[in-house]
């Protein structure tokens, strides 16, 4: 058997990972600012999250929904302490698509209307709900198809308040990513997410915070949404809240009540899920990493403001994107293969940089110095 063919590969095998390394099966270590796109948020194996799997290993791995799983409630009243969001509900399930799909999905059970407002250069996921709001074609199959979702140009109220003006009672619910990741790094502007929010509240749609990327503490605040003051109705999370073990979730406002077999899932919750997210909660809250992120991100970012070659930096906290002009193409290849740097890319021309929130002075200055001498290689 073979594998299917769908992910373009850097023929790179990783056999070791620690903090913001890993090094591959010849010895050879490199940078990760990538972190697997956007998952490690901790830091590669990190000790004491290894230590909250492994105990739990030795006691039980899974069993279904079907019975009370304390480490559920456990993971949810740190997550409402860590995220400020005490009052909400939490609903786990395994991946981002996933937690959208169910956010979707929920928002219309509860309001009982089926359209939905996504935005241009948006990306929820691959599943069916989550992919028809996803603004690719080549994502979407004929049968997902559908005219239940409107596409409107990003961070443009006025086209938001036009559309809800003529459909607003039709409109179910309205997902937006508070930093659009796949799209190219475009923060949404904290007056667009005010008005996401006030026209939600006056026509009875819910606001779906798509945090699935941004969230988690990524931008410094642990949700981007945040910067702008709003409450959403739902967020997704999922990357980043296990720091490699696949696991994801809802949490949803404590006006939107639950009603059995709603929503549902085999595995998520599971108790090894459960003790690794609760391990990158710890960590999180023990080691400042939220602190650390909006510091780091700024040396960053001030630093790559001052590279004239590199175009529209931006983003937030460790989740920072740049453009990069024709003359230095080759930039984000030759940080991999010469400097041994891993980077995120977006189409046609963005380098995204997604690492762990505990990323070192050191290394991000190493990054630094790196593109600086790739630039000056390219250009001259
Ligand atoms: C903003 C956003 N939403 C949803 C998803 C889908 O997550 P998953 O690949 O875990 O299904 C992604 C993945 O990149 C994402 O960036």
């Amino acid at each position: 058997m073979t594998l299917f063919d769908v992910y373009p590969i850097n023929d790179i095998i990783i056999s070791k990972a620690r903090g913001s390394y890993v090094w591959d099966d010849k010895g050879e270590q490199y940078l990760d600012l990538y972190g697997g796109h956007a998952v490690i948020s901790i830091g590669h194996t990190h000790p004491h999250w290894v230590k909250r799997i492994e105990e739990q290993l030795e006691k039980i791995a899974f069993y279904s929904n079907s019975i009370r799983i304390p480490l559920q409630q456990e993971l949810a009243t740190k997550l409402g302490k860590v995220s400020g969001k005490e009052d909400y509900q939490l609903f786990l399930c395994n991946s981002g698509a996933e937690a959208n799909e169910n956010a979707l999905k929920l928002a219309s059970f509860h309001n009982g209307r089926k359209k939905i407002i996504a935005f241009n250069k948006s990306f929820h996921g691959r599943t069916s709900l989550a992919v028809s709001a996803t603004d690719n074609k080549n994502y979407i199959a004929p049968v997902n198809e559908t005219d239940n979702v409107i596409f409107l140009p990003f961070n443009d109220e006025a086209a938001l308040e036009e559309c809800f003006s003529k459909q607003g009672h039709a409109i179910s619910s309205v997902i937006i990513e508070g930093i659009q990741g796949v799209g190219g790094i475009n923060v949404a502007e904290v007056s667009f997410l005010k008005k996401i929010r006030s026209l939600c509240d006056h026509y009875g749609a819910l606001y779906i915070a798509d945090s699935v990327q941004c969230g988690y503490g990524r931008t410094g605040k642990f949700f981007s949404h945040d910067y702008a003051g709003v409450q959403a109705d739902i967020y997704t999370m999922a990357k980043g809240m296990g720091n490699g073990f696949p696991v994801a979730g809802i949490i949803i406002a404590p006006h939107i009540k639950p009603k059995h077999f709603q929503l549902g899932t085999t595995f998520g919750g599971n108790h090894l899920a459960c003790a690794a997210a609760i391990a990158v909660l710890e960590v999180l809250e023990e080691e400042k990493l939220m602190g650390n992120a909006t510091m780091i991100g700024k040396y960053l970012q001030d630093e790559l403001k001052t590279i004239p070659q590199l175009k529209n930096v931006r983003g937030r906290g460790l989740m920072i994107g740049f453009d990069v002009s024709e003359e230095i193409k080759d930039l984000k290849k030759n940080l991999l293969w010469k400097h041994k740097i891993f980077t995120g890319e977006a189409k046609p021309n963005v380098i995204r940089l997604l690492p762990s929130l505990a990323l070192k002075k050191r290394d991000a200055e190493q990054f630094i110095e790196s593109v600086k001498e790739e630039i000056s290689n390219l250009i001259s």
